[in-house]
């Protein structure tokens, strides 16, 4: 058993609290290598944001669990070699899918985790949340858990049966399962075709698609019904045109990519949504660099040459986040 204060990991608690009370969002990007790392750490220490390190069960079994705590200890010491002198850097668990898991996290040293039951009947959903809940907080490790289904490409937006959270539930849930968070349901999704051509028009100028609005009617209700509670948005990458252009100037095929447009979630961030995840954003940054080298350098075969390209460019888009979209810049001096 390692507690997350031996490795100088914080909790999400009060972060949550303050970016709540100032009217920000705290980043939670998805790590899986050391690139993605290093760019991570260097944007928040650079600006001095407060940062959620998340690691998927696919990341885990990607770079392997032990190498991927390590380099989260790493980072706090990585930020504060960077002259960060109170790195404020919570380990969380994205997407946990059973208790086990859960608890292997905690005892491990994650500071936070997150039981995802929302594909489970109510009742089930609370039950398991419940348990996670009641031992993770032995430890003071905080607890993420969902609530209504993330939209699919083909669903939500223009199905006539909705999955988004149901703000008559919340306080229910909430008030049983004891979690410190809540990730809704309100129109985002995961990946880099969050909506069909046909969810979106087009901007008759640049012929580029434009998505229909996120349920922020949805996300009003829930916050009338746990005032000060702290929510959750995943699926919150923006898409950029640029990378997606970028990918497919240079040999690949990302065909009508559609992300969250960001005047949106900057409007989330004022709210009590006070955690906002990307992970795509950073996957098509790293992917448009590496191309863009291949295709213009194609005797090169030195990882270094590839990767540190891609590492500047996601760099760039976490502090372009932080400071223009979350507005945490400055809140970990
Ligand atoms: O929510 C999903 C995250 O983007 C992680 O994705 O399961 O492919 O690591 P992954
Ligand atoms: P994106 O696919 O929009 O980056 O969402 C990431 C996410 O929600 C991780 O849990
Ligand atoms: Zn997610």
């Amino acid at each position: 058993m390692v507690s997350f204060k031996e490795l100088g990991l914080v909790n999400t608690r009060e972060m949550f609290a303050k970016a709540i009370k100032g009217g920000y969002a705290i980043p939670a990007f998805n790590f899986n290598n050391m690139e993605q790392l290093q760019a991570i750490v260097k944007a928040c220490a650079e600006t001095k944001s407060p940062v959620i390190l998340q690691v998927s069960k696919g990341a885990r079994n990607y770079a392997n669990q032990t190498l991927l705590r390590y380099m989260a200890q790493g980072a706090v010491e990585y930020a504060k070699e960077l002259g960060w002198e109170h790195p404020q850097i919570c380990l969380h668990l994205d997407h946990g899918d059973s208790f086990e898991l859960c608890k292997s996290c905690v005892d491990f040293g994650f500071s936070s985790v997150m039981i995802d039951a929302s594909s489970l009947p109510y009742e089930e959903n609370i039950a398991l949340t419940k348990k996670v809940v009641e031992y993770a907080h032995q430890y003071d490790v905080t607890v993420e858990a969902e609530l209504g289904v993330l939209a699919g490409v083909e669903d939500e937006v223009s199905s006539a049966v909705s999955h988004y959270t149901k703000p008559e539930e919340v306080v229910d849930f909430a008030t049983r399962t004891g979690c410190d968070s809540l990730a809704i349901s309100i129109g985002t999704s995961h990946g880099a075709y969050k909506f069909t051509p046909e969810q979106c028009t087009r901007d008759p100028k640049t012929g580029k698609l434009v998505p229909p609005p996120l349920a922020f009617d949805v996300l009003d209700a829930i916050m009338e019904q746990l005032p000060g509670f702290p929510i959750v948005l995943h699926g919150s990458s923006s898409v950029p045109q640029e990378y997606v252009d970028m990918i497919n100037q240079y040999g690949g095929k990302l065909p009508d990519a559609v992300g969250i447009p960001e005047e949106q979630l900057r409007k989330a961030a004022k709210s009590a949504v006070c955690k906002i995840n990307i992970d795509s954003d950073s996957r098509l940054a790293f992917t448009a660099a590496v191309r863009k080298v291949f295709a213009e350098k194609p005797g090169e075969f030195d990882p270094r040459k590839y990767c540190g390209p891609a590492r500047d460019l996601m760099e760039q888009l976490y502090k372009h986040k932080i400071i223009n979209v979350l507005g945490s810049d400055g809140k970990a001096e």
